[in-house]
């Protein structure tokens, strides 16, 4: 997945988005740190080194050397202490504090304590590091200041016991447009086009309600479409199924399906590593046939081709971006792509002004399209 990526990011490389800071990001897979390892990530334009302690808490540094700018990741980690590997300086991987230069003497009345290298709030959440990234040259957030920050996003989960899994694809296009197509409710019949998900042949028109909810927006609980996956699979528990869908800036679709005790939930990201290149995150948790046997690689299965019809739709579409075209949002199949631009924008003055965040919707709003 990731090889055909790679191979087409430097030929199509799209126009750069504006980004969303003071907030919580998904890096890595926590998988991806084990013992001593060090793990390296991008976030927002970002280098990023991360790692676990011997006591077991996740941290995430600027993988770069204060003292001249080597990454922090070619050197060592302890288990608490990331050691650059130019002139071994030390450094406290949680709160990035530098408890030790190797080269001062005696007579040195530097004070290594009193430099810091850059390090980020960090916690794990559903297998993923989430790390908060500040709006630059803010002033220095502290690591202990996560109890002031935003809850780390996780996938709702209304039942002790529950499966879950995860997918992830990059993007080669900005952040704006991996939204606006995870938003986008036209594009099923044609990039999703499959027996066991739906045919072109099903169009249909639509009408659903959406209303404004804290920093997004959310299409009220509704029964889903019956030629969708979900209700085929969920019909046969023979109760009602409702299907609530919200987005929150900056990045964040919860999908939540219910049917009497049973349940399916997912949390979906598209978080910008570059101004132009995003990567897809899914999670997703259920409760439903946990009697079955391989469920779990099943579901993985179709949720991989599901987000490799999408990955390869975006790869095709930033062919066309980086000529820079101008480009249409029509109503009402792209209202949900427009109440992201407002939403953005309004939090973007927010940001600037310190004033409160408008909301870009003043009440409930039915759309109709055919999907
Ligand atoms: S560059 Fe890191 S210690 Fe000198
Ligand atoms: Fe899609």
């Amino acid at each position: 997945m990731t090889g055909e990526v790679t191979r087409t990011q430097a030929a199509a490389t799209g126009p750069a988005a504006t980004l969303l800071y003071d907030d919580w990001y998904p890096a890595l897979r926590s998988s991806k740190i084990a013992g001593k390892h060090m793990a390296t990530a991008m976030l927002l334009g970002i280098p990023l080194v991360l790692g676990r302690t011997a006591a077991g808490r996740y941290f995430a540094m600027r993988d770069t050397c204060p003292h001249r700018g080597i990454p922090l990741s070619y050197g060592w980690f302890d288990g608490r202490q990331v050691t650059c590997k130019y002139h071994g300086w030390s450094f406290e991987a949680v709160s990035g504090q530098c408890c030790e230069i190797p080269s001062l003497t005696g007579r040195d009345s530097l004070d290594p304590s009193r430099i810091y290298a850059a390090a980020f709030p960090c916690e794990q959440r559903d297998g993923h590091v989430w790390v908060y990234v500040p709006q630059p040259g803010r002033g220095k957030l502290r690591v202990d200041d996560s109890a002031t920050l935003p809850a780390v996003p996780e996938v709702p989960k209304f039942s002790q016991r529950y499966r879950s899994a995860h997918l992830c694809a990059d993007l080669p296009c900005n952040v704006d447009h991996g939204i606006i197509g995870l938003m986008d409710p036209a594009h099923g019949p044609f990039v999703h086009q499959a027996w066991w998900w739906r045919s072109k042949q099903s169009i249909h028109e639509k009408e659903k309600q959406f209303e404004p909810i804290a920093r997004g927006f959310r299409m009220t609980a509704h029964q889903p479409s019956a030629n969708s996956a979900p209700y085929k699979l969920l019909g046969v528990y023979g109760q009602p199924i409702t299907t609530t869908i919200d987005f929150v800036l900056p990045n964040r679709r919860y999908e939540i399906i219910r049917c009497g005790e049973k349940w399916f939930a997912s949390l979906t990201t598209v978080t910008p590593t570059t101004e132009n290149h995003c990567r897809i995150d899914v999670c997703a948790a259920w409760n439903i046939f946990l009697h079955v046997p391989f469920l779990t690689a099943i579901a993985k299965f179709f949720g991989r081709r599901f987000v490799r019809q999408d990955q390869l739709t975006m790869i095709q579409q930033a062919e066309g971006l980086k000529h820079n075209p101008s480009l249409m949002l029509i109503d009402d199949a792209d209202r949900p792509a427009k109440w992201y631009f407002e939403l953005k924008q309004a939090r973007l003055e927010s940001q600037a002004t310190g004033a409160p965040m408008r909301h870009p919707m003043s009440g409930p709003v039915t759309l109709r399209w055919r999907s």
